[in-house]
């Protein structure tokens, strides 16, 4: 569609989002023509087993060969498919297209020597190098699921993933490479599996030169071998709504949940955001600066970019510090990257190191044209200075791990609406956009709620959980009836501009990670000394939010509380992870609760961050509010005093 003479490109917009609402089979089905088919669909919006709907039911399709092969054919060959930049390492790789497809085709067959097939489950715990790419890609084209597991998670937490996915083979590698340390993965994939019911029937290891991690004859075997010895395996065709991947997300309990995505409605709308959001062509350079463990790195490193036949950037650095912050900016200036698209707290810890920003008066981004930011809430200074400097649009966009694509954004393709800070704009296509509050009605124009979206949603979002579909339905449909409950609250504006304020639950953002208070919870009180505890998220200037636990101790304890506070935060590093950043707990002698025995960590939060709250109502013992005030400032919490309403 473009826009003629008397028609704008906001109006355009808005027919496109008003059709896709009343003629979803006729939009979507369209949109799916950017995309080869070994077998059309049936049916492009199924709702016979509603609320579990299914897209492009009846087609076929291999989402590798959408990504790889067909730009092969397609004469993309020579061009770059990947460029791998690591300034922990020194190194900067291409791989073409044509490289690509060979690399994926034997590992592909590297796994199926293993006895991958379809439908087995593969997990990857991997770092920030082009092999984790060519791992997913080569489970995609068996038609097996891959799982990725961030490499920031400790060896309990994919021992859980493990025993829900249930993978057949497990690929990984010798090491990861932070700024301070070498992160040997294989002694911690040994001691997940040792800890897991399951065992995967091999584990197969990339060597980095950094670290030689030790092989167990007869589980382990080593990726270059494993290739050397196996015979290219072709792209499998599978079901539109066969999954792809699972990818796992903190829940409000330790027991994270299995996010499905499926082929067919996944390929569809990713390959339309990539033209209609980020306002991106096939053979530009794109770069998202996530992790490949994370839901940004799945949609925007690996598929979208490549479903799209555009060069991805795989960068293993962080934005400060590899060597310095100017690093986006070289990385920008040096392989011509049109679209940047990262997390706010990205920015402002280059902000931080540079705020004049003289390391960017170095590089020519002339060639720069857009930013895209997403994972958590874009503060109106941040988003300001990265307008000021880098004088391109700056678009903050709201989505989770859960819809996989932006549920609001500014469709930059299309038409860029008037920035407002603070708010990811207007809903995109497919995307239904209501406030609710309690009572399941719509809220006034202005009013916060609980933001939900009308079912169905749109392809490429979660189709289910893996093996737990109750658990979808009570997660996500229970409360609001006929809506998808995002867990974020907050308005939408009379523009129709949607504000994302909240979670609503006890999800904390911490650096565009989501974490559960819940799960760390679950770790402080395991350890002996602890009778109840506390963990809520602070504010944070550069990570946007922190945990912070609280602990009461077991009547009779008279350790040091120092100690106890070492330990419990040891715990968790090693329980959950580096990733969950819990540096911080204090010991007091009782904690805020409801007379019905609810910790009121909200209120605490509020004391935390000095802002004003509401005495609630039923509150049990409002002399605690205090105590927890004072044990807040030891910290350099709580600086003024925030007053109940
Ligand atoms: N493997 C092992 N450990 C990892 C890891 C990985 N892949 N990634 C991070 N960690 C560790 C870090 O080393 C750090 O450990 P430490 O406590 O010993 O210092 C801890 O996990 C926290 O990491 P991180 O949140 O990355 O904090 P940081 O202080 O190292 O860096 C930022 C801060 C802001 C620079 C960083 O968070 C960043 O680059 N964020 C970009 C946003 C992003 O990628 N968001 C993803 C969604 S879009
Ligand atoms: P994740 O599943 O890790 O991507 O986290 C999703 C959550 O991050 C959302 O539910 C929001 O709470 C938050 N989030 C993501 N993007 C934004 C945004 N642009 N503005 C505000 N919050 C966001």
């Amino acid at each position: 569609m473009s826009p003629t003479a008397s028609t704008t490109t906001a109006e355009l917009f808005d027919q496109m989002h008003a059709r896709s609402l009343s003629d979803p089979a006729g939009f979507w089905g369209e949109a799916a023509k950017d995309i080869s088919w070994f077998k059309p669909w049936d049916k492009v919006l199924d709702d016979s087993n509603a609320p579990f709907y299914r897209w492009f039911t009846g087609g076929e399709l291999n989402t590798c060969y959408n990504a790889v092969d067909r730009h092969v054919e397609d004469g993309r060959g020579a061009q770059a498919a990947i460029i791998y930049d690591s300034p922990v390492t020194q190194t900067v790789q291409t791989i073409t297209y044509a490289e690509l497809q060979d690399q994926v085709a034997r590992f592909a067959g590297a796994l199926r020597a293993q006895g991958v097939e379809k439908g087995d489950r593969v997990l990857l715990y991997m770092p920030m190098i082009p092999q984790s790419v060519v791992a997913m890609l080569a489970c995609a084209r068996l038609g097996a699921v891959h799982s990725v597991v961030f490499g920031g998670f400790a060896p309990h937490e994919l021992a859980t993933r493990i025993d829900d996915a249930k993978p057949k083979a497990i690929v990984s590698a010798s090491c990861g490479i932070e700024p301070n340390r070498i992160v040997k993965y294989k002694p911690m994939l040994d001691a997940a599996i040792e800890q897991s019911a399951h065992k995967p029937a091999s584990v197969i290891v990339w060597q980095r030169p950094q670290e030689t991690a030790t092989l167990i004859a007869g589980r382990d075997v080593d990726w270059m071998e494993a290739v050397a010895k196996a015979e290219p395996a072709e792209c499998v065709p599978v079901k539109a709504t066969d999954p792809l991947y699972i990818l796992y997300t903190s829940g409000t309990t330790g027991q994270p949940k299995g996010v499905v995505r499926d082929n067919g409605g996944h390929a569809v709308a990713l390959r339309w955001t990539m033209t209609n959001i980020y306002n991106v062509k096939p053979g530009e350079v794109y770069w998202a600066a996530s992790d490949v463990g994370w839901v940004v790195g799945h949609s925007y490193i690996v598929y979208a970019p490549l479903l799209t036949g555009c060069t991805t950037v795989v960068f293993e650095g962080k934005p400060v510090g590899t060597p310095d912050p100017g690093t986006f900016w070289r990385v920008i200036e040096q392989h011509k990257i049109g679209t940047l698209f990262t997390a706010p707290t990205a920015f402002r810890a280059i902000k931080r190191e540079d705020p004049d920003a003289n390391h960017l008066k170095k590089y020519d981004l002339s060639h720069f044209r857009a930013l895209f930011l997403a994972g958590e809430r874009s503060d109106p200074d941040t988003l300001h200075w990265a307008e000021d400097n880098l004088k391109v649009p700056v678009i903050d966009h709201w989505w989770q791990t859960e819809t996989g694509w932006a549920i609001s954004g500014n469709p930059l393709g299309v038409h860029l609406f008037p920035i407002k800070y603070g708010s990811a704009t207007r809903p995109m296509p497919g995307w239904d956009v209501r406030v609710l509050n309690a009572e399941l009605k719509e809220v006034p124009r202005g009013d916060i709620g609980a933001i939900c979206v009308k079912l169905p949603l749109p392809p490429g979002t979660l189709p289910t959980l893996w093996n737990a579909d109750e658990r979808f339905k009570k997660s996500y449909l229970a409360d609001y009836p006929g809506y998808y409950q995002t867990g974020d609250a907050g308005f939408i504006d009379d523009d129709g501009y949607v504000y994302v304020m909240a979670r609503t639950d006890d999800i904390i953002n911490v650096a565009g990670h989501r974490l559960s208070t819940g799960a760390m919870e679950e770790v402080l009180s395991s350890h002996k000394d602890v009778a109840e505890c506390a963990v809520i998220g602070v504010a944070d200037d550069l990570k946007g939010q922190v945990p912070l636990g609280f602990v009461c101790l077991k009547a009779g304890v008279t350790r040091p509380h120092e100690e106890i506070v070492k330990e419990v935060v040891q715990l968790v590093r090693e329980q959950i992870g580096p990733v969950a950043d819990f540096k911080r707990a204090l010991v007091v002698d009782r904690l805020p609760k409801t007379r019905s025995g609810k910790i009121l960590r909200g209120t605490m939060q509020k004391i935390a961050d000095s802002q004003d709250y509401k005495m609630p109502a039923t509150i049990d013992d409002p002399g605690i509010l205090p105590e927890i005030a004072d044990a807040l400032k030891t910290l350099g919490y709580a600086k003024t005093s925030s007053t109940p309403a």
